[in-house]
Parts: C-alpha cells; structure tokens; sequence
C-alpha cells in the first residue's frame, strides 16, 4: 500500500551555525549528520524540505583574528566560510544553502526584529560597568582579561573562573588583572548597553514549552530556568566590534547572539529570493509552515529562551521544536589534541568514506542528550560487520549470477514474495523511528532485516543450485529477491549513507530516495555491473587518522589559541613568530624528481621519489590539481627533509615539497635554478 501523504508539509530544519574560526571537526558532524539525516529523510518522505545553515561570523573574537592575519574581519570569514562549506559538502551535507551572518538579509532582519522588540516595549538600557584595554580602547569580555585567582592564588586564570581550583567568580574580583589583547592593565568603566527584557515573554515562553513537542530534559531544564527567574538579556556591545550597527543608537553594535539565530532566517530568505519564491509565510504563526532547529545542548538558553522570545516580539512563528543532542567523546574521553582524537573533518575525510561515521553516528543516536561515544575499535567492528558484512554483502552475492546468467535482468517474478512483503511491512515504522530521531532503533531494526535477508540467500544457497539444470529459473527469482531486499535495505538507510546509496541506485539502475518506490518490487528490470560499494575499515587507517590529528596539532602550536566566553577560538595574544634558531631546525634540501606517480583513490595526492644526494625519500604531495605526473620528472624542487615521517593511508610519506599558490590548478612547486645539486642545503 502506497503511503505516500497527500499533502507535503513544508519543513525548516537548520543545525547549529559554526563559528568562522577554526576548521569543522568530527564533533560538528554528530549534529549535521543527525540533521542531514532527517533533512534527507523528509525529502525521500515527499516533503518540502528547506534544509539551512549559515557560518556565524560576527563577535571580538574574530575581529581581532582577522587584525591578528592582516585582513578584514569580512576577508577572514569568507575564507573560512569556504573550507567549512566544503567539507560539509565533502561528508555529503546536504543543505539548500550555507550562507552567512554578514549578510545585508541578516542585518535587515535583525534590524526588523530588534525595532519591533523596541516597539513592544521590550528593549531597556541599562549602566554597565566593565573591563577595558586603555591601550587598545576596547571593552573586553570576560575571556579576554586574566589574572591571579581570588581564591586559591593561581596565577593566569580567565577572570570567570579558575582551571586550578574550579572556583567561579565575578570578574571583577580577580587580581592583578591583565588584557589579553594587549598587555595592558584593564580599567574599569561605564557603558550603556541595551538589553532585552525577558520576564515580558514568561508567561508565552511556559506556554510554548507546554505545547509538549520538546524533549522531557529539555523541559526539565526549563523549569529550573523558569525557577531561578528570568534576566534580562544583554543585546549591545561598543565599537570596536566585528557586527551589524544597532539602528536608532550611537555607535552601538548587536551582540553576536542577536544575529546568530537570525542567520537562521537570513539563510531562508537568500533562498526563498533565489528561487523566486515567497519568504513570508515561513514565518507568519498563522501558517502551518514547520520550523525546527538542532543544536548541541551547551546552546539550549540561547535557543528556547532568547529565540523565541525574540521571534514572538516580532509577531513571528515560534520554532515546532528545539531537538537537542549531547556531546562527542571519543574513546570515552573528551576529544584531545595531544592524544589525537581532535578529528579534523578534513583529516577523516583524507583516509575515510563519510558515510561510515554518518552510519556509526546513526547507529549511536537516539532522541535524547546523552553523549555519543566515538569507541574507534567499536567503530571499525561495527561498519565491517554490518555495512559491509550484511547490507552490501546481500548485493555482492546475488549480482554476479543475474549479470553472468541472466542477461543482468531481474525476473518477472520474486522467489519469496512473502519475504519482500514482510520487509515492506516494516518501512512505515522506520520512517517513524527516523522521524522521531531515534536512529540507533531504525538501524537496529534495518540491520535485524539485512540479517533476515542474508539467512534467506545462505538457505538458497543459488551457488549451489545453479549447477542445477533444473533449478536455472530458482537461481534468477532468488538472486532477484535478494537484489530487491538490498534495494529495500538501502532506500531506508540512503538518508544516512547517501554517497553508497548513490553508487547502489547507479548499481540497480533506480533511484533510491523515494521512500514509496520500493512498495513495487523491480522486475523484468534491467540492472547495471555490480562495482564493490565500500571497503572494510582497517585498524591502520584509523591509526593514521590519530597520527595525522597529532600533526595538525603541532602545526597549530605555533598559533596558540585561547576559547572565549563564546566558545570561539582567538590567536594568543603571545607572537606567533618563530625565532631565527627555530627556522634553523628546517633542514631544506634540493631534491630531484625521479619518479611521479597517481596515487589510486587520492583526489589531491601525487605520490613522488625524491633523490636528496645520498637517499630516495618517498613523499606524498597534494599538487595533483596543478601537475601531471609526467611532467615533474626530472624536475629539482625544495624539500623539507627533516619532517618526522607521516603515516598516510596510502604508505608512509618521508618529507614535505614546497609549493606556493592560491591552490588548484595555480600551484607552483618552487623550481631552484640549474646548478642546484640533489642533497644541497638551502641557505
Ligand atoms: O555555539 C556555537 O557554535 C554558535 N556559533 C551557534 C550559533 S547557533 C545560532 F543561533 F546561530
Ligand atoms: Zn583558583
């Protein structure tokens, strides 16, 4: 029976925006693949899905790393914007668009919604006392000044709190106070600051959290907020200031959480003008048009408190739910940069197929906000056994007996109709299990299914019977069967592992993200030769990613960095300049070309032989897009011939080339004039 629902709803889902500072990691990816997940499966559910996410690019962090680079603060987040859409794109993300808080939609609309909270009656101003650099001329948040403990004397501590002792304090109260901006000692001095009177918006608030559509903890949570009473919320900051100008006051800028859940809008607006399609009903209450927002829970206040708030001042539609997850360990502890387990998305991907952590995160979430353990072991045992093992392994069995015996044709008929029914039979529970975010029990039930399916083929056995004469007729509805259960199994797990679903619907010759498609079963259907889907994990892949993410930690070293209140990440204040003996420690060789290869299932990677004078060194170098390989032989370059050896997927790469340019096709390696000798130092 076809269930396809009449009328398609129309769905906003948007996860968190990152900050424009610093590379996405695998904690990033728990919440865009657990949004991307429903984004797809609304879509293949026939529904009209406006998927969204933005950079958030505004606040004195990222103003004063732009300043730290030598660029703007606008040059600096559009680069970042770019790496962060990229490896979005690259874990197969799929939103309608990826946009940015500094946008003239976005000041528009907060402009909007701030003038009409000022309207209502809901904006006050009050006197704030503050920290302030005298030599930078600058307010200073609470991250940027440090000090000596009030309580246990340690020195060096932000002034909010002590890593020694765990006290937290007023920052007012921590000695000796020093700004990390400058090194300067901070004064204390007035401000007006405008700010937005929350207790307004109690009573709605309670009410919308009574509507019941947020999770129990949640609640819970919100209760204990409503509890301890409502502050009012400060929404201006003083120039300098990386942000939008408050409109109707002097030299005032908004907050960077003011604008941040606006970009959420900003975004929908870009796309809804783009398409030529009407932005207004998205955000009229008196529509049925859904809004949904998935955040880590260490933003909750901002978005079931503020948000809200600040929606309802402006008459505009309140969120249908906040769906909020916990936070990645991985091997049971916090991710660490020392031990290698704070995983650049980047990094994974150079040595990783996305779709295995987006299946192992899947088979880990649930709808509540417990942490989700990334248990590196688990995770190879787990994608082996079950993605490769039983779902892919269903294909691989039954394709080469329809491609070598049948003409690549499915039969007019299944073998074991009633299988394929019962397996259909339980499509509208996963889609259910999948709506309501409990992932780990939809791929528990499809892995419970793809195990059914395996057991039928080992029954059959069709290697058997197709020495069988009699039985040529068995073996095609069997293998038949088979491929339609695989086809089943991967129209329900497309929304988490799009990149395998996509080479299975090249493989069967059907699309796969129609959840109702496969109430018909494919016969008398032509499919296409089976190429092996996915490979199996192997422990030294996972010991490269480690290895790698210590590396990265040791290039970043040189920039130290520092979190903020925000959570973004600012250069320290310290020089990020190296001293003439540091620079001495790079052993810089000519090295010739004696060989350039390809290096198989490498986007970027050429893989070199490079003669120094008295050894060969094996590098691997990512100038694939700017050079064939056979041009580069015979070439002399300039090597870095005392990197410590870098475990890669592909081998061990014993050194770095030096290369310069924008990237792409325009990547240069440096080309030292004839007479340089193989082996010779650079000076
Ligand atoms: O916590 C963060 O990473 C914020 N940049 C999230 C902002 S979400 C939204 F409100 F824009
Ligand atoms: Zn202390």
């Amino acid at each position: 029976m076809d269930k396809r629902q009449t009328s398609a709803r129309k769905i906003m889902i948007t996860s968190a925006l990152p900050y424009a500072s610093g590379s996405l990691h695998l904690g990033h990816f728990v919440e865009h693949s657990q949004s991307d997940i429903w984004a797809r499966l609304l879509r293949a559910r026939g529904h009209e899905v406006k998927f969204l996410c933005a950079d958030d690019a505004h606040g004195t962090p990222i103003m004063l790393n732009a300043e730290k680079q030598g660029m703007t603060p606008e040059q600096l987040v559009d680069g970042i914007r770019e790496e962060h859409w990229r490896d979005l794109q690259a874990f197969g993300v799929s939103y309608d668009h990826y946009h940015s808080t500094h946008t003239p939609e976005n000041q528009q609309l907060v402009s909007e919604i701030y003038l009409k909270l000022k309207k209502a009656g809901h904006i006050e101003s009050k006197i704030v006392e503050q920290y302030f650099d005298p030599e930078r001329e600058m307010f200073l948040p609470d991250r940027f000044v440090k000090g000596t403990c009030p309580k246990c004397g340690t020195e060096d501590q932000y002034s909010d709190g002590c890593e020694a002792c765990g006290s937290t304090y007023d920052s007012t109260e921590i000695k000796n106070p020093v700004s990390v901006v400058s090194g300067a000692t901070p004064v204390m001095k007035e401000s007006k600051h405008l700010f937005v009177n929350l207790k307004n918006f109690e009573s709605m608030l309670k009410d919308w959290v009574a509507s019941g559509s947020l999770q129990e903890e949640v609640t819970n949570k919100l209760a204990e907020w409503f509890e301890a009473g409502l502050q009012s919320w400060d929404i201006s900051r003083d120039a300098p200031y990386f942000g939008f100008q408050i409109p109707e006051e002097d030299n005032k800028y908004f907050y960077v959480w003011m604008d941040a859940p606006v970009g959420y809008l900003a975004c929908l607006k870009h796309v809804c003008d783009n398409n030529g399609e009407d932005f207004a009903p998205w955000i009229d209450p008196k529509t049925e048009h859904e809004m949904y927002h998935f955040i880590g829970k260490d933003i909750l206040y901002f978005h079931s408190l503020f948000w809200p708030a600040m929606l309802h001042g402006a008459n505009m539609k309140l969120p249908n739910a906040v769906y909020v997850h916990g936070f990645l360990t991985v091997n049971g502890t916090k991710m660490s940069k020392s031990r290698g387990t704070f995983i650049k998305a980047s990094t994974y991907l150079e040595h990783l197929n996305p779709d295995y952590l987006r299946y192992y995160f899947a088979a880990k979430l649930s709808d509540g906000l417990v942490d989700i353990d990334l248990n590196m072991d688990d995770f190879r045992q787990r994608v082996n056994s079950d993605l490769v093992g039983k779902v892919v392994n269903i294909a691989s069995r039954c394709a080469g007996f329809i491609k070598k015996k049948f003409n690549s044709t499915l039969s007019a008929q299944l073998h074991n109709q009633a299988l394929y029914d019962e397996f259909i039979s339980h499509s509208e529970e996963i889609a259910e299990l999948f709506e309501n975010r409990k992932y780990n029990a939809a791929v528990r039930q499809i892995m419970a299914l793809a195990d059914k399916a395996n057991q039928y083929i080992a029954d059959m056995a069709p290697w058997v019977a197709i020495k069988d004469e009699d039985k040529q007729l068995e073996v095609h509805q069997v293998c038949s069967t088979g491929i339609n259960l695989f086809r089943v199994l991967m129209t329900w797990l497309a929304p988490v592992i799009p990149f395998t679903a996509s080479k299975s619907a090249e493989f069967l010759n059907t699309d796969l993200n129609d959840w109702f498609a496969i109430n018909d079963p494919l016969l008398n259907h032509g499919i296409n030769k089976f190429k092996p889907l996915i490979s199996r994990i192997e422990p030294e892949t996972l010991d490269a990613i480690i290895e790698q993410s210590k590396q990265d930690l040791e290039a970043t070293q040189a920039a130290q960095t520092v979190k903020t209140g925000n959570g973004q990440l600012i250069a320290d204040p310290i020089s990020p300049e190296i001293n003439f003996d540091a620079f001495a420690q790079v052993d810089l060789r000519i090295a010739r070309i004696v060989d350039a290869q390809h290096v198989e299932k490498a986007d970027k990677l050429l893989q070199l032989t490079l003669d120094i004078g008295d050894e060969t060194r094996n590098v691997f170098a990512g100038i694939k897009s700017a050079y064939q390989p056979e041009d580069l032989i015979g070439k002399h370059t300039v090597m870095v011939a005392n990197l410590a050896p870098r475990k890669m997927r592909f081998g061990m790469s014993e050194g770095m080339v030096l290369a310069a340019g924008p990237g792409g096709k325009d990547l240069f390696i440096l080309e030292p004039h004839e007479g340089a000798q193989p082996g010779m130092r650079v000076k």
